[in-house]
């Protein structure tokens, strides 16, 4: 399997090392437009290969997609993260030139690929490259629900003082400060609903805390975090290439699914082989249904600034 990871900074050199030493590919093509950049964080990683006991080749490139051809699954990491006091939304009109030339780079290379896109404001940007590319809905995954899902069970496990390996929690809606939802309905301890241990004040903790999880560790680093996205694309791409059929909430083009039409958000999903093998509509309460419509609404407006 190749994989392709766009953009060579934090998140996707994370991205990069976690999918190696997973060891499930056998080609990690790592690029980025600074000079030299992806080809010295690919030989720093390789330099980890007799350490950490993987046969993944990374390699690096300055910008030539050629060597990106044949790609199975291409990561879209490239675009300027947010800064301290931003807002995703508010990196659209830097990031949606580069995702789209990004996007039109990949398929002329590997007409087959598979995009998961990263760069924010995600739902938005997954969309774009909908657009850019033409490529089929089950082609193009949108990587956030995933990451969300799993701050949501950092939270939870914190609240209830279990290991995160205890507890299921799913994040779906768009993936914004405000737009995402945490289904703490749904959320279990060890097949127990969490609401058997937490009452609602600390429910409703756990639910503000997950949506500004991005948010707060952009305070703390100055910059974007890139440890669990790396760990959360990289999982989806793993999904993709062992063909795992996991469920994943991620951001995918909805035709009807949820009464949802011509938008990218977080619902969800079969991963495997083919990209979204099946969209996966879960029952919603009223309350969660207006959430997830009023998270749309969002999304539509800043899909309206591209
Ligand atoms: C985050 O939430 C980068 O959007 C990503 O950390």
């Amino acid at each position: 399997m190749k994989v392709t990871v766009v953009g060579a900074g934090a998140v996707g050199a994370s991205c990069a090392e976690y999918i190696a030493i997973k060891d499930f590919a056998s080609e990690v093509v790592l690029i980025d437009i600074k000079e030299g950049f992806a080809e010295g964080k690919a030989m720093d990683l390789m330099q980890t290969a007799s350490l950490n006991s993987f046969d993944t080749k990374i390699t690096g490139t300055t910008n030539d997609y050629s060597k990106t051809a044949g790609s199975d699954v291409a990561v879209i990491t490239s675009g300027i993260p947010r800064k301290p006091g931003m807002t995703r939304e508010e990196l659209i009109s830097t990031n949606a030139g580069i995702v789209k030339s990004v996007a039109e780079n990949l398929i002329k290379h590997s007409p087959n690929v598979i995009i998961i896109v990263v760069s924010n404001p995600m739902d938005t940007m997954t969309y774009l490259a909908h657009q850019a590319t033409g490529l089929p809905k089950n082609r193009i995954i949108g990587m956030g629900g995933a990451l969300d899902s799993a701050r949501f069970k950092y939270r939870l496990s914190e609240a209830l003082g279990c290991p995160a390996s205890d507890v299921d929690g799913m994040v779906i809606g768009g993936h914004s400060d405000t737009g995402m939802i945490p289904l703490t309905r749904l959320a279990t301890r060890n097949s127990v609903p969490v609401s058997e241990f937490l009452d609602n004040d600390k429910m409703e903790y756990v639910k503000a805390e997950t949506k500004v999880g991005g948010a707060t560790l952009t305070k703390l680093l100055g910059t974007s975090a890139w440890y669990a996205p790396g760990a959360a694309v990289s999982a989806m791409v793993q999904a993709i290439g062992c063909d795992t059929q996991k469920m994943f909430p991620c951001s995918c083009l909805l035709e009807g699914e949820y009464g949802l039409t011509d938008i990218c958000i977080g619902v969800p999903a079969i991963i495997g082989k083919n990209g979204i093998e099946k969209i996966v509509e879960i029952d919603l309460n009223d309350a969660e249904k207006t959430n997830l419509e009023e998270s749309a609404a969002a999304v539509r407006k800043t899909n309206g600034l591209i």
